[in-house]
């Protein structure tokens, strides 16, 4: 009876994963969306604490597992209340790591409690190694992400490197194997060769990658993670993890595709390219041309104040300045100087996905002034003015008009159609993609340098006084 009852939360819970998911997908329903999947895992974890059963027996050990919920729970809590914005992706990349570790730890687990290897079946074998491999390289590749979002670990790679990676990861690979047809004797030292050939494998897999890319490498970590907890499923004939692992792995990998889409690049190129890893200001882009123009803080106040239509394209330097709440004030402000105003949002603008609608969200800016690219696109004909905040890449006609750009493919937001193009950033940096914006030095484009938040709380000011 009390395993009935265990079902049917575990099929509460996978039900809510897959409408958590669904609810993720939009931004109005996004946060309601977390805590249905949460709600269900609640479900599924009491279920299986309190209604699990094994040859007649509940589960004892009440003491570790809950003090390791009450540790795992308070150090995440805290965590995720005190990251900013800009280190989700470092921060998204350690909880991933941990969802590897504990993936391979069960299954180093598992494999010290085979006693008699001749009387497992091959296929338990071969689901404890996959689980220990997939996870390990989670893990390892996971930590080195982490390690180069926060600064203290460097790009590295040398000659031959991506075949070094193939032995490390064949090797692994090979010796499970063996262990799982040849059955030796030593089986229980040979397991750890195993987990120290994968976690070698997952350093040098994310070692090279350039810095910039590791959003792209995380979500595809993250596909590994819910792959290696999926084979956790299966050992224990879990419904639940089996459906969570596999939901993990599937939305991993369509993200990984769907980020490599929107900038125009294959996986193969993240992998391989070290895109973004230390490039130039010049390199692969349009060399400087000619002057900027700078435009006063007055004269873009004017300019704003009396527009009909104003665009805004928030970008990366946003999120750094954390100016969404002045961005929304001086949004509220021109509104009700009746210019209608809106944003233009490009699918990968930002350091991770939906970076700039949750950024946004943030600051209470309505969704449905938020506009995705086809839309602005053709919108920015009859806008008078689009204010750039911070954002670089996601509006450089490099990407349409310079075969030899790294960017060249990727779709853009076409400012250049709007008659009067405004930018806002510190410097003549370059972004993301380390290349020179021609855009910056277009006839129709004034710069107004400076830090965001302290520019727009200047244009609040100012034009309250106009
Ligand atoms: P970027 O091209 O990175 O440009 C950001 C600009 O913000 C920089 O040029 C910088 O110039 C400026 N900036 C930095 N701090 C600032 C501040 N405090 N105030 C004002 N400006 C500031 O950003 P983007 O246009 O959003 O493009 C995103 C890039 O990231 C794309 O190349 C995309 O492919 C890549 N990427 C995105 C994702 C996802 S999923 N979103 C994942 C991986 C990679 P200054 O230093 O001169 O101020």
């Amino acid at each position: 009876m009390e395993l009935n009852i265990l079902t049917v939360c575990y099929l509460i819970a996978s039900v809510t994963f897959i409408l958590g998911l669904k609810m993720l997908s939009n931004p109005a329903s996004a946060r309601t969306g977390n805590l249905v999947a949460a709600a269900g895992m609640t479900i599924a974890i009491a279920g299986t604490i309190f209604l699990y059963e094994e040859d007649g027996q509940r589960l004892h050990n009440y003491a570790w597992i809950f003090s390791g919920i009450a540790i795992g729970g308070i150090v995440g809590t805290f965590a995720a209340k005190k990251v900013k914005m800009t280190a989700m992706p470092e921060m998204v990349s350690m909880f991933n790591g941990m969802g590897g570790a504990c993936a391979a730890l069960i299954s180093l687990i598992e494999f010290g409690h085979i006693h008699d290897m001749s009387a497992e079946p091959t296929g338990k074998l071969f689901i404890i190694f996959a689980g220990l491999i997939i996870g390990s390289v989670s893990f390892a590749g996971s930590m080195v992400a982490w390690g180069k979002l926060n600064g203290s670990v460097k790009d590295h790679s040398f000659n031959g490197q991506h075949i070094v990676n193939l032995l490390l990861f064949f090797a692994s690979v090979a010796v499970a194997a063996w262990i799982t047809i040849a059955l030796p004797a030593n089986a229980h030292m040979m397991v750890y060769a195993v987990l120290a050939l994968a976690l070698l494998y997952g350093v040098f897999f994310v070692l090279p990658i350039g810095g910039a890319d590791m959003p792209v490498v995380i979500s595809l970590l993250n596909s590994f993670t819910g792959v290696a907890a999926a084979f956790g499923g299966f050992l224990y004939d879990n419904k639940v993890m089996l459906t969570g692992g596999i939901l993990v792995g599937a939305a991993g990998t369509l993200l990984t595709i769907l980020m490599c889409k929107a900038m125009n690049r294959s996986l193969a190129n993240v992998l391989i390219g070290s895109f973004g890893g230390g490039a130039t200001a010049t390199a692969g882009g349009a060399k400087a041309q000619g002057s900027v123009r700078e435009i006063s803080l007055s004269d873009a106040s004017v300019l704003m104040s009396y527009a009909h239509r104003v665009y805004i394209v928030p970008g990366y330097g946003l999120a750094v300045a954390q100016a969404q709440h002045v961005c929304h004030e001086l949004e509220k402000l021109l509104e009700s100087k009746g210019v209608e105003v809106k944003y233009a949002i490009h699918p990968v603008a930002g350091r991770m996905p939906g970076h700039m609608n949750v950024l946004l969200a943030e600051a209470d800016v309505p969704y449905e002034k938020l506009m995705e690219m086809e839309q602005a696109n053709d919108e920015f004909p009859n806008t008078d003015v689009v204010l750039i905040l911070g954002a670089n890449d996601v509006v450089n006609p490099a990407a349409k008009t310079d075969p030899s750009s790294p960017i060249y493919g990727m779709p853009i937001l076409d400012v250049e159609l709007a008659k009067n193009v405004i930018v806002n950033k510190r410097s003549m940096k370059p972004g993301y993609a380390g290349i020179e914006n021609e855009l910056f030095f277009s006839k129709k484009t004034s710069m107004l340098f400076g830090d965001a938040k302290k520019v727009l709380q200047d244009l609040v000011s100012e034009i309250k006084n106009l």
